[in-house]
């Protein structure tokens, strides 16, 4: 497979560009030294993934010329947390790397988010680069610059908006990726192609039993496909003042539903697949969305193996956790509605009719 590059480049004259390819961890430190003066790097990875791909990434930037450092986590999302920000803080003021040292953060969301936010914030700000490894990162969290670590209050409450220096995809890495891992790709990819409609929904409807089963052209074509959507919304509204909140389609029930059945029961891509069903059938009646769109939604995500949730959770439960997500304001309720793959809307929903339609949902799964 060739590789592929993507641009992003925002109005005023900054850029970036994204490799996706295969094979291409080895050779990250040469691309990074053509892009930048810089020749000291600390990578940041986690447990699982360090063991893994840290060692051609780290040979490949001491080949080309720089002093690498690495800093190591706990793998999973309990890593994104300030105690976790603090001590990568500390370790790279010991270290010394000074404003004309980046960071290289290889690993999935987690890695991306938590590592991205300490390269934004440490020395009020140093480049970063995203290698993701896991297909959701690859598909979604590296690019657009969102950083985020949690707080007992909420995931993501505390971070910045830093686009990286530059994003490189290995699609290599995902042979690694525990099956349980893809969903939450791919549930990205099916959102992204409803939001965007177009060549990427009909290239989608038409690859999703390849993509389903982890064909490799397949992969890195969903990879490209959805990274250029997201680039576009990322580039027409960088910080999230318009346009980029049709990325929460699916989300709002998703966060919730999560939320109930304890975070890490549901896998995120479930959760969003699920959350996009919901919307749809809210849709039909606060938005007068046809039923024939959701049938079309719902046969996408069945074909790429995001089926049905059958699993009972109180409708009071779920709507307490949309209240505690600080999402009701003044009984309603917005929500990103697609009324047709490539069409999407936000709407004001009463919270009565959303209650009626949790509770139908709730009665569906006694
Ligand atoms: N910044 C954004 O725009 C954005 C968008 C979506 C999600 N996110 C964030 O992303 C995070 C979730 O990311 P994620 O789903 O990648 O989870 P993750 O980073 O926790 O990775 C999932 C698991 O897979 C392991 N892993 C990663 N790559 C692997 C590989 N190649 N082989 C084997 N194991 C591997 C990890 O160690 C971890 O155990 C959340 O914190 C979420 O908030 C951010």
């Amino acid at each position: 497979v060739n590789t592929q590059c993507l641009e992003i480049a925002f109005n005023d004259h900054r850029s970036y560009r994204i490799y996706i390819g295969a094979g291409l961890l080895a050779g990250v430190g040469e691309q990074i030294a053509r892009i930048t003066q810089h020749r000291a790097a600390c990578i940041i990875t986690d447990t699982n993934v360090g063991p893994l791909y840290l060692e051609p990434v780290r040979t490949g930037l001491e080949e080309a010329g720089f002093t690498v450092s690495v800093l190591e986590v706990a793998a999973g999302e309990q890593s994104k947390d300030y105690t976790v920000a603090h001590e990568l803080w500390e370790n790279l003021a010991r270290q010394g790397l000074h404003r004309d040292g980046l960071i290289v953060a290889l690993g999935g969301g987690m890695v991306g988010d938590l590592a991205g936010f300490v390269a934004s914030t440490y020395l009020r700000g140093v480049d970063c680069i995203q290698i993701p490894t896991t297909l959701l990162a690859m598909v979604d969290s590296s690019v657009g610059g969102k950083t985020a670590i949690n707080l007992a209050a909420g995931k993501n409450l505390v971070g910045s908006f830093a686009q990286p220096l530059l994003v490189v995809v290995d699609l290599n890495t995902l042979t690694t990726l525990p099956a349980c891992e893809w969903d939450n790709g791919l549930a990205e990819i099916a959102k992204s192609a409803l939001l965007e409609g177009g060549q990427l929904y009909s290239w989608l409807n038409e690859y999703a039993d390849d993509l389903r089963k982890q064909g490799k052209g397949a992969v890195q074509q969903a990879v490209v496909r959805t990274l250029a959507f997201k680039g576009r919304v990322v580039v027409a509204d960088e910080k999230e003042a318009g346009v980029r909140e049709c990325l929460n389609y699916g989300h709002t029930f998703a966060h919730a539903l999560e939320n109930v059945a304890g975070y890490g029961t549901i896998s995120h891509g479930r959760a969003v697949a699920e959350g996009m069903r919901f919307a749809a059938t809210l849709a039909q009646e606060a938005a007068d969305v046809s039923e024939a769109y959701k049938i079309e939604q719902n046969t996408l995500l069945e074909a790429l193996g995001l089926v049905e949730f059958c699993d009972y959770y109180p409708a009071d439960d779920l709507f307490e956790a949309m209240v505690s997500d600080k999402k009701v304001r003044n009984n309603e309720m917005r929500f990103v509605f697609v009324t047709d793959p490539g069409t999407w809307k936000t709407v004001v929903v009463d919270v009565d009719l959303l209650k009626i339609h949790l509770i139908l949902w709730a009665q569906a799964r006694l």
